[in-house]
């Protein structure tokens, strides 16, 4: 098993998510409190062909525990590529995950994703003929991260199918297709697979603070919760969440302590995207404003960061400007962050450490 589930201690899971958990980030949500992380998607036909970017997206910084995640749309490709990366990034990676639940049309429009929950049971790219010919290929164990149907019984044999092909754990989006995000998770089916299997089920969609998270451990039992969109941004909610599940009541954290955590975990994100020289790679403007929401001055913070560079006309860069200037503007990002913890600190006492690692 490439986690040591435990039936009194469910596990937290940091969801792969694209554009956000590359592997400063997932060091962060770690250190806050995630037990286990995805890699963002690694597509098998571009990984297949030599696209340099999977080297950046499939490692860990300092033994974080992680798996890698694949994207495509053809059993064998799909196999080729987990081969690959498990002899790039194992024993790091301590698990290979297969996307079958992505909509978003550029995926599902290829037969990735999503769209491999259309085909028709026992078909050689159905989700279960992926998982069992991805295990004949890897020792690393596999994982599948699905979404539901409308129909119960239809996503309940879907689950079952997965299962018997070999798959470790697998993770429920509780969304269909068509759902895209929108509409609450249906946790109840989730029950019903935890009920139907014997391998852990990972409950995903909608976990977004203790109560939600204690709502749904008390309707469905599952072996694992995982985030996504509550963490982005905000990698901190693993500190609530792991505080909640270790003391069984919420942490008492002021609001500065709050705004001090996210200040911080912006520089030590800011500090390790520079380290493993992942800056080129990550659009840091999205991500400062993520940091940024919600903190004191956040509408000053964010004016003055969407104003940087805001004359550069980045589609018509090489890949090597592009990496320079982004560079320089996250440094720029870093020094907003330091000019308003500075002003912060004056009156609300102490924000952030303003750390160097
Ligand atoms: C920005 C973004 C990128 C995502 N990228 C991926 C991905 O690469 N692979 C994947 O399986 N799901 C991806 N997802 C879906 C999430 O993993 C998760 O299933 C979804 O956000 C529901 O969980 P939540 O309600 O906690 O956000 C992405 C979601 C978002 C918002």
């Amino acid at each position: 098993m490439f986690y040591d589930f435990n039936p009194k201690k469910p596990v937290l899971f940091l969801a792969p998510m694209a554009d956000v958990t590359n592997p400063a980030f997932r060091f962060v949500a770690h250190g806050c409190g995630a037990d286990f992380t995805y890699s963002e998607m690694i597509h098998s036909d571009g990984f297949n062909h030599g696209d340099p970017y999977a080297k950046n997206r499939g490692f860990s910084i300092d033994g974080v525990p992680y798996g890698v995640q694949i994207v495509g749309s053809d059993s064998e490709l799909i196999a080729k590529a987990a081969a690959g990366l498990e002899k790039m990034f194992s024993p790091a990676a301590k698990v290979i995950d297969i996307n079958m639940g992505c909509p978003s049309p550029p995926i599902t429009k290829t037969g990735c994703g999503a769209a491999l929950m259309a085909q028709d049971f026992g078909a050689e790219n159905h989700p279960a003929s992926i998982i069992r010919r991805v295990c004949e290929m890897i020792e690393t164990p596999v994982t599948a991260k699905i979404r539901i149907y409308n129909d119960d019984e239809k996503t309940l044999r879907l689950a079952k199918s997965l299962e018997d092909a070999g798959t470790s754990a697998i993770t429920v989006h509780g969304r269909t297709r068509g759902q895209m995000y929108s509409g609450n998770a249906n946790w109840e089916i989730i029950a019903k697979i935890k009920k139907e299997l014997s391998i852990p089920v990972i409950l995903n969609g909608d976990i977004v603070d203790e109560k939600s998270l204690q709502t749904a451990m008390d309707l469905t039992n599952c072996d694992g919760y995982m985030v996504g969109r509550a963490a982005i941004g905000n990698p901190s909610v693993f500190r609530r969440l792991k505080f909640y599940l270790e003391n069984g009541e919420p942490a008492n954290m002021s609001q500065t302590d709050d705004f001090s955590n996210r200040v911080d975990d912006f520089n030590r994100y800011f500090f390790f995207l520079q380290k493993y020289d992942l800056l080129p790679h990550v659009n840091i403007r999205a991500h400062a404003q993520w940091f940024t929401k919600g903190l004191p001055y956040s509408r000053e913070m964010r004016l003055k960061i969407n104003d940087l560079h805001k004359d550069v006309r980045i589609r018509h860069f090489s890949d090597d400007e592009l990496a320079e200037e982004r560079s320089a503007l996250a440094f720029e990002i870093s020094g907003i962050f330091a000019e308003y913890n500075e002003k912060c600190a004056l009156e609300y006492g102490k924000i952030g450490d303003n750390a160097s690692f």
